[in-house]
Order: C-alpha cells, then structure tokens, then sequence
C-alpha cells in the first residue's frame, strides 16, 4: 500500500467515526433536553501510560459524544475498564470488578459496561468474559480504539455482548488525537508494539511487532498541543531507542534524530521518553539527551535482574557489565541525571546470589526511584513452561529485601535536595492544601512548594528544597 492511500485511509476511519460520535451527542442532547439528566462514565485504567494515553482518547471521545464523567462507578452509565495484562495482579482485579457490577446492573439494566485493552488480546479472557460476565457490553482490543463510538452505539440495540479484537499488528491509524483538551504535559505515542519477546512479558502477544510513527505525524502532533498550551511531552513506547526502524527509507530517522527534532519545538519547555531497553540505547541518544537543553536530565532504564545468567534467560540480550557501561557514560555525560528502573524478583531459576547482583546494581547506579515487581506467570510466554518457578514466599521475602534498598537509596538521593533550586512546572494546587502548589522537577521529582498562587499552574518557577521526604520533595518558591 502507499503511504499516501494509508494516511488518506486513517483520516476516512476518523471521519467515519465522527458520523458515530454526532450520532450519540445527539441522542445524549436530546435526553438532556427532555429531562435535564446528562449521561456519565466512569473509566478505570490499569497498566502503563500507554494504556493511560489510550484511556485519555477514549476519555475525549465519550466527552464528545456528550458524557460527563461520573461520581463513583456504581452511578455511571457506562464503565469501562481499560485493562492491563502484564501482571496477574491487574487481570484479578478486573474480573473482581466485573463481578461487582454485576448485582448493579441488575437494578439498573441501562448501564453500559466496556472492557477493553490489552487482556482482551488474549482470546482464553474473552471466553471468560462471555462465559461468567454476560453483564459486559462491549469488548475490544488495542488495536482498534479508534472504533469505539461505532462499537458503543451498536450497544445500544443489542442485548448480546459485542466483541471486536483485532489481530496484533494492526495498522497505525492517525489523527485521534482530536477533542484533546488542554493538558500541562502531554503523552504522544511514537511506536507502537514490541519485538523484544522478554520470556516473562506479554506485550509482544497483546500489543503486537513494532511500528513506528512517521516523523511528521509526531512533529505535527507535538506542536498543535504547544499551541493549545502544553509545556511537556512524554515520549511513548515500548521500547523508544529502536525507534524508527521500521519507518521507510525517505523518512527514516533515529531516536536521537527525533529527539533533536522535537527539541526545536518552539514554545515547548520539557521533552520526556519512556521506555528505554538497555541494549538498544545508543550513545547517539545519550549526546542527544546532553546537548537538547529540552530534553529532561531523568532517564528511565529498565534493568530487571543484576544477574547475567538470569537475563540471558529473560532474553534480554545485555549483561550486568553492559548495563553498568551505560549508566556510566550516561553519568559521566550528563550531570546530574536521575535514574529509574523497572526491577523483576522471582523470575524462574533466580537464586539468592541472583538477588544479590540485583542489589548490587542497585548500590551502584543509585536510582532516585525504582518499580519492583514480581514475577508474574503469564499464559502463552516461554517463562511461564520453566520448570524451575520460585516458590511465593521466597519471592516476596526477596521483594521485602530489594525494596529496603530501593526506599533507602531513593530516600538518600532526595535528602540531597535540602537547599537546593529545582525548576518546578507547576501542575496544580495540592489537594489537602490549596495554598500548597505541586509540580515536577526535571529529575521528575514531586516538588510541594508554598509562596505561590494558581496563576503559576502551568508555569515554571524555582523552589527551593526545605525539607525532602522519602518520596517527595517540598520547598518555597524563590521570589
Ligand atoms: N511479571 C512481573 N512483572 C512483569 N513485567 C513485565 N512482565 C512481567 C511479568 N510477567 C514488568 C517488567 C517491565 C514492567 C513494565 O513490567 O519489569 O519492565
Ligand atoms: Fe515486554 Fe521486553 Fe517488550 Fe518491555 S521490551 S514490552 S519487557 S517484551
């Protein structure tokens, strides 16, 4: 297919489902009229800020078509859950959930009740769905947001609960991001998918190959938010440092490359990315961060396990030793630079030693913060048929051990703040304290500061740290 017919076919999919959108806002205007009642939705997300940047769009499509958002869920009229498969966890809830609405819709049949997101790529949790919660509406997937006022309206004359999932793969349809609202910080997808194939993960089945956005389509996104007022974009995508490679030859560029683009976006104050796989972050990127004074000095970069045995068999294709070549060059080229990371205990095989070179990173890069997880079964993945599985307790006695360190270490590196001036892009005013205004570092540290007033929301301004807590920092706004 060409690329003009593939971006001429993305608009047609858009405009389509405009037709839906007026349709509903329509239908919802006139009940309005009739009876002064407004129909509301209450929408749970659960996951990463992929599935959080997705429930935005849907969020801007129900508000177009006329929905307020509710009070609580057991009052709306629709629900939906936007839900994440990368953990047990995550999948327990949402069926728990699900189970929950089921006495409600009971009393009130008209409630609409949405399930969509990455566990709906796995066809064992349709089946269930439609065995055990025949109270559930509509199901679809990752791959076809854009459709959802299409799918809701045919809810509406239907009894039978409508699936649509696509295959992984889908193609890249543009242009959703109309009906944004306002936002101080943005998150734009770059790409979309994964090709890493980690033997724990998931995503590569729910989310599908990798594919990357064209250039243009970023630029241009990135810019209609700094008109309408945005400061700060977060780069997203599963793995941002293998951006690019599957973007044709006359429009090929790297990651660094785009970082440097999207640097040149006047009016635009901060640029963020996340997630950065290890083996494929190039010094490229690393210069890029160092010279786009745009570019925020926080990197996160997951690394899972410390031990190089254990991450051959995650195939994560770096050992411990590279991984500490990176954070060293990123160190010694960037001053000041904030680490995060994702870390994983329990993973098959792993052994106390395994657990000690975890550790042992963690002493060495000292993250400001760390998420620590553990290890998940999940269903379809090479991890999940190892034979040698860690028992449960053993796992969480691990995870109690690397936490300390990690609470520890990021409790030390905020203690450091005290006296310091950070540049703050206040966000908001704290919602225990109007006179207290809360914002983000650079370093992508919660900064409550007092001395200012809303007119700042927004806005940069310098605080000085007074007092560092374990997991946030608060100061006074320098005058
Ligand atoms: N179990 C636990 N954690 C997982 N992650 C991915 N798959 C699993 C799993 N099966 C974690 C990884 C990844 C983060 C987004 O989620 O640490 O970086
Ligand atoms: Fe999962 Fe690995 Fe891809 Fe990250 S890089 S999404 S952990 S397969």
């Amino acid at each position: 297919m060409s690329k003009r017919k593939q971006i001429d076919l993305s608009i047609d999919k858009i405009e389509e489902q405009e037709k839906y959108i007026e349709a509903i806002h329509r239908m919802n205007e006139g009940l309005f009229n009739r009876t002064g009642y407004r129909k509301s939705y209450f929408c749970t997300t659960f996951g990463c800020q992929m599935n959080e940047h997705d429930s935005e769009m849907l969020i801007n499509m129900l508000e177009a078509m006329g929905y307020v958002q509710a009070l609580s869920e057991d009052q709306a009229d629709l629900v939906i859950y936007n839900t994440c498969a990368v953990r047990e966890n995550a999948e327990l809830k949402v069926y728990g959930n699900l189970g929950h609405l089921k006495s409600i819709k009971k009393k009130r049949p008209d409630m609409k009740i949405v399930v969509c997101g990455c566990m709906m790529q796995q066809p064992h949790v349709v089946e269930e769905i439609k065995k055990k919660y025949r109270h559930v509406d509509l199901i679809f997937g990752t791959h076809n947001l854009y459709k959802f006022p299409e799918l809701l309206e045919s809810t509406f004359n239907r009894d039978k609960i409508i699936v649509d999932v696509w295959d992984v793969d889908g193609e890249v349809v543009e242009g959703l991001k109309s009906n944004r609202k306002f936002e101080i910080k943005a998150f734009v997808n770059i790409m979309y998918g994964c090709n890493n194939f980690c033997t724990y993960c998931i995503v590569p089945y729910t989310r599908g190959r990798e594919r990357s956005r064209k250039p243009g389509d970023i630029i241009d996104e990135i810019r209609s938010l700094v008109k309408d007022g945005t400061k700060e974009v977060t780069l997203l995508g599963q793995n941002v440092n293998s951006y690019g490679k599957t973007l044709e030859d006359d429009q090929k560029i790297s990651f660094a490359q785009l970082l440097r683009e999207v640097n040149k976006i006047d009016g635009l104050e901060r640029i963020r990315f996340m997630t950065s796989h290890p083996k494929d972050i190039s010094d490229d990127v690393i210069y890029a961060m160092r010279d786009c004074d745009k570019v925020c000095e926080f990197l996160h970069l997951p690394f899972q396990a410390g031990s190089t045995s254990l991450l051959k068999k995650m195939n994560r294709h770096y050992t411990k030793e590279d991984y500490l070549k990176i954070i060293e060059k990123a160190k010694r080229e960037i001053p000041n630079l904030a680490f995060s990371t994702d870390i994983m205990i329990g993973f098959p095989g792993e052994t106390d030693q395994d657990v000690d070179d975890t550790i042992d990173i963690c002493e060495q890069v000292r993250y400001d913060s760390a998420f620590t997880f553990i290890y998940s079964k999940r269903r379809g993945t090479p991890a999940a048929k190892m034979l040698d599985q860690v028992p449960d307790d053993v796992k969480h006695q691990r995870f109690e051990r690397v936490l300390e360190v990690v609470n520890r270490i990021s409790g030390e590196k905020n203690a450091n703040y005290l006296g310091k001036t950070l540049e703050v892009l206040v966000e908001g005013a704290s919602k225990k304290n109007e006179a207290v205004l809360t914002g983000k570092s650079r370093h992508n540290k919660t900064v409550n500061f007092t001395g200012g007033d809303k007119s700042m929301i927004g806005k940069l301004v310098q605080v000085k740290i007074t007092d560092p807590k374990s997991f946030s920092l608060n100061g006074e706004l320098v005058k």
